[in-house]
């Protein structure tokens, strides 16, 4: 348990200054570089070197860059650049630690919420929480969601080449709408949210990534955005946010087209807790504690699915909702994605 101990302190010390070597732009300097000694590094970012020495001396010491003593030079391998410099790159490591850096900036309040049962809406956390969420789940997306996520949908890959009409519902700051909006030109897309700060924050990225022509974004509630006749609706890590999955099941029903798709992604799960305890479990677990549950509880029936829930929970949700087919369509070691046919 020391030994272990020893192992959990030091990567909980790692996650801030993994935070400061993203924030000023640490990572990205020494990838670009090659070797350099501290002060090089220093005169490179335009930074104070006695604190850029002591960063350095902690990533070296996580494994998170590399030492060469006789030359006193620091510089980081291919794997280390891909996972800490590339923010494209399908394992980007950074971001996740925002959104834990709010979690700790939150803390009293979860725990008052644990204290009398009720609700933290996703609003209420600190901003950290929205720019993780986006940092962390974006470079996922990015790997995954055009060439393996939708085409494991039935005839949804052709609709979207042809033109069609797509809700991304819980869309937070747009990563996975302005994706397949730059993925699928002839096709609209509408991202909605009822958190009106991820909702500017998404208008400004489609401006920004040159999709403002085929996205819009607009505050909406997952139980009665606008709109009929989708092709395709997609949540991405959302559903089991929602106080009422249920609800909202029911209004992605009867906005969809007859032959149209629902597409859930949800955190990678086994059936039951006995089989989710290992480290993605681990992961999940926590975070749905402390974000998962108190967003649904803050919510109209508060339901609290939990990030975890089981493929018959999410079933049984898509079936009360009217939908008359629910299939698991692919999988990553993180993801889930299910589809859903009225
Ligand atoms: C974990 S974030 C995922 C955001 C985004 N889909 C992504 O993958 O980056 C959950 C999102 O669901 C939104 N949300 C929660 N409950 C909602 C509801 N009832 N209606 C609409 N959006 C909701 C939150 O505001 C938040 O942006």
């Amino acid at each position: 348990m020391i030994g272990r101990f020893a192992n959990e302190l030091g990567a909980s010390m790692q996650g801030p200054a993994i935070l400061i070597g993203e924030q000023l732009g640490l990572y990205k300097a020494l990838s670009a570089s090659g070797p350099v000694t501290s002060e090089e590094l220093a005169k490179k970012t335009g930074l104070a070197e006695r604190y850029i020495r002591e960063w350095l001396a902690g990533q070296a010491a996580g494994g998170y860059v590399n030492y060469n003593a006789a030359s006193g030079k620091y510089m980081m391998t291919p794997e280390q650049s891909f996972t800490l410099a590339n923010e494209d790159s399908p394992v980007y490591i950074p971001g996740a630690f925002y959104l834990i850096s709010s979690i700790y900036k939150d803390r009293s309040k979860i725990a008052d919420a644990f204290r009398s049962g009720k609700g933290i809406g996703w609003h209420e956390h600190h901003n950290d929480l929205f720019i993780g969420t986006h940092k962390f789940f974006r470079p996922g997306y990015l790997a995954n969601l055009v060439s393996s996520w939708l085409p494991s949908l039935d005839g949804v890959l052709k609709k979207l080449k042809d033109g069609a009409t797509v809700a991304d519902v819980g869309c937070g700051y747009g990563s996975s709408t302005v994706i397949m909006a730059k993925a699928f030109p002839k096709s609209q897309f509408f991202g909605y949210d009822y958190h009106l700060e991820s909702i500017e924050w998404a208008k400004d990225v489609a401006v920004t990534e040159g999709v403002s022509s085929n996205t819009t974004f607009e505050v909406a509630l997952a139980k009665n955005y606008p709109r009929k006749d989708f092709d395709l609706v997609t949540f991405f890590d959302c559903l089991h946010d929602m106080g009422d999955p249920v609800g909202a099941a029911k209004h992605v029903h009867q906005s969809l087209k007859p032959d149209g798709t629902w597409m859930i992604v949800e955190p990678y799960a086994n059936e039951r807790v006995d089989e989710n305890i290992n480290p993605i479990g681990r992961v999940f677990y926590n975070a749905s504690s402390m974000i998962c549950v108190p967003a649904s509880l803050s919510q109209e029936v508060g339901l609290a699915l939990g990030a975890q829930a089981s493929d018959s929970k999410l079933r049984e949700i898509a079936s009360a909702g009217g939908f008359k087919q629910f299939k698991r369509a692919t999988q990553t070691p993180f993801n889930r994605i299910f589809e859903a046919r009225p």
